[in-house]
């Protein structure tokens, strides 16, 4: 009796389980939660935008130059609100890639802010695995100087991610280079590290993050991309109280926001050709 009664809890606790994450799997589908993602993102961008700028200023030092020696257009992929904008240099003509339609009302209020530095050459809502699009609307071959790729290969799967890495040496031209700043997993068997896969295992922050994981082991991705050459730094974020810009500085969602990125403060800022 003890036995059946151990399996049915069993039976019920995957049931349910079953049902909480087919549940998750709709709702964030759904057009109304993809709209709803991409302004809590332009949100999330503006709080946080004094904690990644350092790391930023670094990736970006020399975009100005590598678009003067390679001539072409920019492609950012997963590009959300457009919060690289501050760092594109005079005259950029910009290829914007996003899974989610919904961000380009955010991009293009960012947009209008840079004023005319940088001019949209498109938007194209297709995945980053494949911006081939049937060659219509697409991106095409060999035909950007530099690809930027900022927080995205976190929301993908390792064959996605491979997928992507091929499709950026596929539009770039020669001489053209991905930038790339990423979170990355913790080192391995300490406390964050054993947290980071708590969380992702059990689904909890791929569903509050629209398919985020805080265990990714990015670089090696990129390493064994078939790049000429990859170039990187790992880098610590500062998440102090006085790095995030929250209206009237309210204490509750700064503090929101130091947790989350206790999570995924480790980050690798870098650049291959
Ligand atoms: C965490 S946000 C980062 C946005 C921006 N790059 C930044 O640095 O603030 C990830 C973005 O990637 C987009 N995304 C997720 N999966 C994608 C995919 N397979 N292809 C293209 N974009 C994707 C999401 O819609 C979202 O806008």
């Amino acid at each position: 009796m003890a036995t059946i009664g151990i399996w049915n809890v069993i039976f019920v606790i995957f049931f349910l389980a079953a049902i909480l994450a087919t549940g998750i799997k709709i709702v964030t589908s759904t057009s109304w939660y993809k709209k709803n993602f991409a302004q809590r993102q332009y949100e999330w961008a503006n709080l946080t935008r004094r904690v990644f700028d350092p790391l930023k200023r670094k990736l970006f030092s020399n975009l100005e130059q590598q678009l003067k020696s390679t001539e072409g257009d920019v492609l950012e992929i997963g590009i959300g609100p457009g919060s690289n904008f501050d760092y594109y240099p005079q005259g950029t003509s910009l290829i914007a890639v996003d899974s989610n339609p919904h961000v380009e009302e955010s991009l293009k209020r960012n947009l209008e802010k840079a004023g005319r530095r940088i001019h949209l050459k498109k938007f194209v809502a297709a995945s980053a695995d494949d911006m081939s699009c049937n060659g219509e609307i697409g991106v095409e071959d060999n035909s950007v100087a530099a690809v930027v790729c900022t927080k995205l290969l976190c929301n993908l799967s390792d064959l996605e991610t491979r997928k992507t890495i091929e499709e950026v040496k596929r539009v770039l031209m020669p001489g053209g280079r991905i930038y790339f700043l990423e979170h990355i997993a913790a080192k391995p068997w300490t406390f964050q590290y054993f947290l980071q896969h708590l969380v992702t295992k059990f689904h909890i922050w791929p569903s509050l993050f629209n398919g985020c994981c805080c265990n990714q082991n990015t670089l090696s991705d990129i390493q064994n991309g078939g790049f000429k050459w990859v170039q990187y730094e790992k880098i610590f974020a500062n998440c102090s109280h006085e790095m995030f810009s929250a209206p009237n500085n309210t204490y509750s969602i700064i503090w929101r926001a130091r947790v989350i990125l206790y999570f995924v403060n480790i980050w690798l800022v870098g650049l291959a050709e």
